[in-house]
């Protein structure tokens, strides 16, 4: 329900300082939620700002609109990904952008939503489906995709996008357990892992890179935040900033590294001696290392632990 969409912006402060808004900017949240990243720009664009707000989450999207509606028309919603960017901005014939936010990553209000499928904690594993589709309109679930992908898949899943100690061991015990019974709820594959005695380490919950490495695969959030960083970067004006706030290593690491490749410009491999792609730099990295919580956020707000915010400037004059 729209009204009971409790998300804590993260990193409020520092992403607004590092979109640097000015009255008048044409803003898109990549990830608008519950609106709350979104109401504070809208406050700084002023009211001849406006604002494209992006959700692939329906109820987020509600919520959004029902926090966002005393602004009237400054504020455009749309139910797409953002690695759609273009086509959308096409659609409400925006030429360019002043700012895009991506705010990775799931919300409190689809976390705390057992239905959704994201939590995996005991007291609510035996009536939680493995959906953990953030995009409601895609067709397979986790569960549809642990029936139907191969063991190889499933294992450089679980490497690729959990770096999960045990990959293979696991995926082998996941093919064993679906020969007898299809993994549908959150406890039968809690099972699985226990019984494969693969682990998170000292750091993590025994399930939480097996969760994290499928719901990466079911939303294919690294194929979308690649698209999604390119787009916004052919999107923006010269002097336009992209914001991207990232809650695990692997999304930080892609940003880090896409956004160094643009300040670079040259995409030619490492171990390359001539570049032969000719590219120049697109934009100038504000953010040298990336931005982390304060303690008192991180007093009022558990969640910023992980955030890493990285802000890049488009530059004049480079197609
Ligand atoms: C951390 S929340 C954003 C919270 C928001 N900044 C706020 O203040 O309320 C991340 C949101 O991104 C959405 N999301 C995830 N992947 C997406 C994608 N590829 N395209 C658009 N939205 C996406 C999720 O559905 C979720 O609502």
């Amino acid at each position: 329900m729209a009204g009971s969409f409790h998300h804590r912006p993260v990193l409020l402060r520092e992403s607004l300082d590092g979109l640097a808004l000015r009255p008048g900017h044409h803003v898109v949240d990549g990830t608008v939620g519950g609106g709350g990243h979104a109401e504070a720009i809208l406050r700084l664009i002023g009211p001849t700002g406006t604002l494209l707000g992006l959700d692939v989450d329906r109820e987020a999207l509600a919520a959004a609109a029902a926090r966002l509606a005393p602004n009237g028309e400054r504020v455009h919603l749309e139910q797409a990904s953002f690695r759609e960017l273009r086509s959308v901005l096409q659609k409400h014939g925006w030429m360019r952008v002043d700012a895009v936010l991506l705010d990775l990553g799931v919300s409190s209000r689809q976390l705390d939503a057992p239905e959704r499928g994201f939590r995996f904690s005991e007291e609510t594993a035996d009536v939680t489906p493995l959906d953990m589709r953030m995009d409601q309109r895609l067709p397979a679930t986790a569960a549809d995709l642990l029936a139907s992908a191969s063991a190889a898949e499933i294992e450089r899943w679980l490497r690729e996008y959990g770096e999960l100690p045990g990959a293979h061991r696991l995926a082998l015990a996941i093919d064993e357990a679906r020969r007898s019974a299809p993994l549908r709820s959150v406890r039968d594959l809690l099972r699985v892992v226990e019984r494969a005695r693969v682990g998170g380490g000292r750091r993590h919950h025994p399930a939480t890179l097996v969760f994290q490495a499928l719901r990466i695969a079911v939303n294919d959030e690294l194929g979308a935040l690649a698209d999604a960083i390119d787009a916004a970067i052919d999107s923006l004006a010269p002097g336009g900033r992209l914001a991207v706030l990232s809650y695990h290593s692997l999304e930080d690491r892609l940003v880090k590294q896409r956004l160094r490749a643009e300040a670079r410009g040259c995409v030619c491999p490492p171990r390359q001696p001539v570049c032969t792609c000719g590219r120049r730099p697109r934009v100038r990295i504000v953010t040298p290392r990336a931005v982390r919580a304060s303690v008192e956020e991180l007093s009022e707000n558990p969640r910023a632990r992980s955030a890493r915010l990285r802000v890049a400037e488009r530059l004049p004059g480079v197609a």
